[in-house]
């Protein structure tokens, strides 16, 4: 005998206001992960998610990692052998809340606002990922309430490393694999298509996040005296960066394309198919017209080729008025996406080869990796990704599409290589939720439905053999 799901949903419609009122509660902590001053935030974040997974009884404790905690809960479910084991990963990590001034209200004060979908909750974490992470854990809430357990026994992961790379883990996968090990991993970090029409992400790039400095004379110098004579790490450095890119934008790092595989007849037919808005995607950026390699469409160019941007550059004086340097170093953050069979390491080392090869007599570069994920494809013909169809179809008026993700989650690769099983995207966020920009927002009308969505996923789980 299975749980019904009717009463799970009747629940939930009841009981709305205190799932917002838990979201609120989860974004007024100021969880950047990157910035040390928040070290004790995170912290409580983690022990927030902890309180909240025992109060669904859960076994949960938040785990020490060199660096944040990482929450790790498991409960059993209905009882012996009903469905597969599922394991929830989501982020309690937020990105900084800079540039302050550009807020309508504070960050961590998450604010309702009325627009042209109804209410939207404005915050920072609004959606990535604490809004989009509270539409499992309330499903699961909801279950819990009316059934007094859950249809199938769930596993859940949090970390708060990653909007910073996701140093602590693989090391924490690779020690605990056993624990961890579970049928299928769900995760909500990603985007729908449109308002009406949910999504399942099959495509995920990956990232090189790097840092280069440049340098050249000992010292600052006068650029009246030496001007001309010596090398400006400055110049060097954007005449480097400015050799990246070629006429027809592609990346001119030596091997870039060794690895990049061209979509298969079906997924290019696919992605012709979707009725891609492009000048809304484009205005939405202030963007009229769309840039990039030449003879790729734009969703080619922001799913399934790789990339180059430079997200940073500094040195020299930068004051007001003037002051005659010649700056004795430069540096820039430069990052890469990366698509399926790209590896990291290897376009690491290209770049490598690519600045020694650029760097003049006189000067040195130094050349830093903050943070890799690996790219990945994820199989769309499983019996999970059939069941979150079926979930979502009940849900949306619109049936779901398969799309790329042009964004990276390190965990989602690392999960599939170390946890071998195949990982769930079902996101619910918009294309023009302001992720990691200022009033960052998630649309209460996505958050309800993705939450309906996972306790009728829930449901079709228990129903798997
Ligand atoms: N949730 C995002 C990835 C994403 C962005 C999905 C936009 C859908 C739409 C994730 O939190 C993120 O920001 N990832 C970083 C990874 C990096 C810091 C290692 C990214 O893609 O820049
Ligand atoms: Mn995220
Ligand atoms: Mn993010």
């Amino acid at each position: 005998m299975s749980l019904p799901l009717e009463p799970v949903l009747a629940h939930l419609e009841a009981n709305l206001e205190a799932s917002v009122e838990r979201w609120k509660e989860l974004l007024r902590i100021p969880s950047v992960g990157t910035d040390p001053a928040h070290r004790a935030d995170t912290r409580r974040a983690a022990e927030w998610l902890v309180a909240q997974l025992r109060s669904l009884g859960f076994d949960a404790a938040a785990r020490d990692t060199p660096g944040q905690p990482i929450v790790v809960g498991h409960h059993p479910g209905p009882g012996p052998a009903r469905g597969p084991r599922v394991l929830y990963y989501g982020h309690y990590d937020v990105q900084p809340p800079d540039p302050l001034e550009l807020w309508d209200n504070p960050p961590f004060e998450p604010t309702m606002v009325e627009a042209a979908h109804g209410p939207r909750m404005v915050a920072r974490g609004a959606v990535d990922d604490k809004g989009q992470l509270m539409t499992w854990l309330e499903a699961l809430r909801a279950w819990r309430d009316v059934h007094g357990t859950l249809p199938v026994a769930v596993s859940v992961f949090l970390e708060g490393e990653e909007e910073s790379g996701s140093p602590s883990l693989e090391p924490f996968l690779e020690s605990h694999r056993d624990e961890l090990r579970a049928d299928v991993c769900v995760v909500s970090d990603t985007n729908m298509w449109n308002i009406e029409t949910p999504a399942l992400a099959t495509l995920l790039r990956g990232l090189l996040y790097t840092e280069i400095t440049l340098s050249g004379p000992a010292h600052d110098l006068h650029s009246g005296l030496y001007g001309g004579a010596a090398p400006n790490p400055l110049n060097v450095l954007s005449r480097i960066l400015g050799q990246l890119h070629d006429a027809e934008g592609r990346v001119q790092v030596p091997g870039f394309y060794d690895d990049v595989e061209e979509l298969d007849e079906d997924e290019r037919r696919r992605l012709a198919e979707l009725p891609f808005d492009e000048a809304a995607f484009l205005g939405s950026a202030g963007l009229t017209v769309s840039t990039g390699e030449t003879g790729r469409s734009t969703l080619e160019r922001i799913w399934t080729r790789p990339t180059c941007d430079i997200n940073g550059m500094w040195g020299g004086y930068t004051g007001p008025g003037s002051k005659t340097v010649i700056p004795a170093r430069a540096s820039a953050k430069v990052s890469f996406r990366l698509v399926p069979k790209q590896n990291p390491g290897k376009i690491a080392a290209g770049l490598r080869e690519f600045l020694a090869k650029r760097t003049p007599a006189d000067c040195r570069f130094e050349l830093d990796i903050h943070a890799t994920a690996a790219p990945l494809r994820i199989p769309v013909d499983s019996p999970y990704v059939q069941a979150a169809r079926r979930a979502l179809e009940q849900v949306f008026p619109k049936a779901p599409v398969l799309i790329g993700m042009g964004g990276s989650i390190p965990a989602v690769e690392a999960i599939k290589r170390l946890l071998g099983m195949d990982v769930l995207l079902l996101g619910f966020g918009l294309a023009d939720d302001r992720v990691h920009s200022p009033n960052e927002k998630f649309e209460l009308r996505c958050f309800t439905s993705g939450i309906r969505t996972h306790a009728g996923l829930l449901a079709e789980l228990a129903r798997l053999d």
